[in-house]
């Protein structure tokens, strides 16, 4: 039979409002995992949003899950101030980005990181079996890998992060980077999304903890930790069953009325400054300069989901994108034409799959991203008789994706002239180009999308050998 899984993210796939309505989460990873159809029995740990003391009554909420395998860690405001908005999204995410100068460092939020961890630790063990398979997802939680060790259970433990791992000059930055690293060597495999960041790792662990490493392994207290890269891929079954639904052709037809005839060129990013939203609309103020024949011609949509509002850096960014956006319309914009349409909000799947398919360009841009999963999703879901001719892909070269997608025209998104030039090339490439570059890339993400990525990991999971034979053989 096979083993039961507990996947462990800090956010649940699902967002449980106050009344206990539940939605979708935004992000790669939540989108991802609910396209991998895997066979094991599965449980979800996470936290489904908003602050414990919103909740009336937290039980009840989580009986309603639990019968959907789904087991809640709620969170304090005091948590989601220190833990959440702190030490994991100001404190680690820029760091992991390169972005160094965000990065703000507080003991109280290091304490409320460990405390966390630990909360998630007591919620897994006291619903954990012995011989399970424990899945844990991203920087939240470095340190629960260790945690999860320390007990006497049998439990196979992979750990796979969805950011970049930056190089160990940026990481030894982090004041607790020993403490970091350990944690996460406590789990049995590994996991990055490019070879690029497995190095980063590999080069950390020697730097910060003098120790080690093979390519593909590491002998760390008295047992071996696998290490892999392993590209993640997106939930192509789930855009499929969108685009065959039985409305789908008139979402299209809807969303095709709006563009009222002008060629359409999509973004879809959380709002976060690692997406590098200002800088693109720097390059689309160039473009539009550049090639004014066009300003009547295209309209550039920026779908930006709200993120992580609270954290200042956030709440100062939209502004920031709210008034370029304004400025290029005043400059470019006509009365019946607004060059870029900014829509702050998330969108079904079945809109999302329309203007994929519908569009003619996708400018993905990020400043630094683990993965990138709209680059897979646009490609994925293109065809050519909706949009008339092959879509073409800008891709950032800072994006893990560039490693796979190298038929993308791919831009440095800091440089304004080469991502300016790269759009007026991609609206003048001749459709043979197109389609030749379109695809080889969408023969090779139908194969890998996020079903087979998954059953590989758990497959190797459960490879792992039981715990009594991983001890000491040294
Ligand atoms: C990225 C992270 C995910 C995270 C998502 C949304 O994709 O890798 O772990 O869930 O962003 O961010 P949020 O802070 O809203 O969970």
């Amino acid at each position: 039979m096979k083993k039961r899984l507990l996947m462990v993210s800090n956010r649940l796939p699902v967002k449980i409002a106050a009344d206990g309505t539940a939605t979708r989460t935004a992000g790669g990873l939540a989108s991802a995992l609910e396209g991998a159809e895997l066979e094991n029995e599965q449980i979800w740990v996470g936290w489904p949003g908003g602050a414990e003391e919103e909740f009336d009554d937290p039980e009840a909420i989580s009986k309603q899950l639990n019968e959907q395998n789904t087991w809640p860690v709620f969170l304090s405001q005091a948590e989601l101030d220190g833990f959440y908005e702190g030490y994991a999204n100001s404190t680690l995410w820029p760091i992991l980005h390169y972005m160094v100068e965000r990065a703000k460092f507080s003991q109280e939020w290091w304490d409320s990181y460990k405390a966390v961890n630990q909360k998630f630790a007591d919620v897994i063990l006291s619903i954990a079996q012995d011989g399970d398979m424990i899945w844990i997802h991203d920087y939240h939680l470095f340190l629960l890998p260790e945690l999860l060790r320390g007990t006497n259970m049998n439990l196979r433990v992979g750990f796979f992060l969805h950011t970049p791992f930056c190089s160990s000059e940026v990481f030894r930055v982090l004041p607790h980077r020993a403490e970091l690293l350990r944690g996460v060597l406590g789990a049995d495999i590994i996991g990055f999304h490019t070879s690029s960041y497995l190095r980063h790792f590999r080069s950390t662990l020697l730097r910060v903890l003098g120790k080690e490493s093979e390519m593909d392994s590491i002998w760390y207290g008295g047992r071996e930790v696998r290490l892999l890269a392993a590209p993640i891929g997106h939930n192509h079954l789930g855009f499929q069953k969108c685009m065959e639904r039985e409305d789908f052709g008139e979402i299209v037809a809807e969303h095709r009325e709006e563009l009222n005839g002008k060629r359409l060129v999509l973004s879809v990013e959380r709002l976060d400054y690692t997406k590098g939203v200002p800088q693109k609309l720097t390059a689309i103020h160039r473009f539009l300069k550049d090639n004014p024949e066009w300003c009547d011609e295209v309209i550039f949509v920026l779908i930006s989901v709200p993120s992580r509002q609270g954290v200042e850096e956030y709440d100062q960014l939209t502004e920031e994108v709210q008034r370029a956006v304004g400025a290029i319309n005043g400059e470019f914009g006509s009365v019946g034409h607004s060059p870029v349409q900014f829509l702050h909000r998330g969108f079904p799947p079945a809109d999302l799959a329309a203007l994929y398919a519908l569009s003619e360009l996708c400018l993905v841009t990020p400043l630094r991203d683990g993965m990138n999963l709209v680059a897979k999703e646009f490609l994925d879901c293109q065809r050519e008789e909706i949009a008339g001719r092959p879509g073409v892909l800008i891709l950032s070269e800072l994006a893990g994706a560039a490693e796979e997608l190298s038929n993308a025209i791919q831009v440095n998104p800091h440089n304004t002239e080469e991502v300016a030039d790269a759009i007026a090339r991609a609206l003048e490439m001749p459709d043979e180009e197109r389609k030749f570059r379109i695809e080889a890339m969408q023969r090779r993400l139908r194969l890998r999308h996020s079903g087979p990525w998954a059953q590989s990991f758990v497959e190797d999971l459960e490879k792992v050998p039981a715990r009594e034979q991983r001890v000491a053989v040294f």
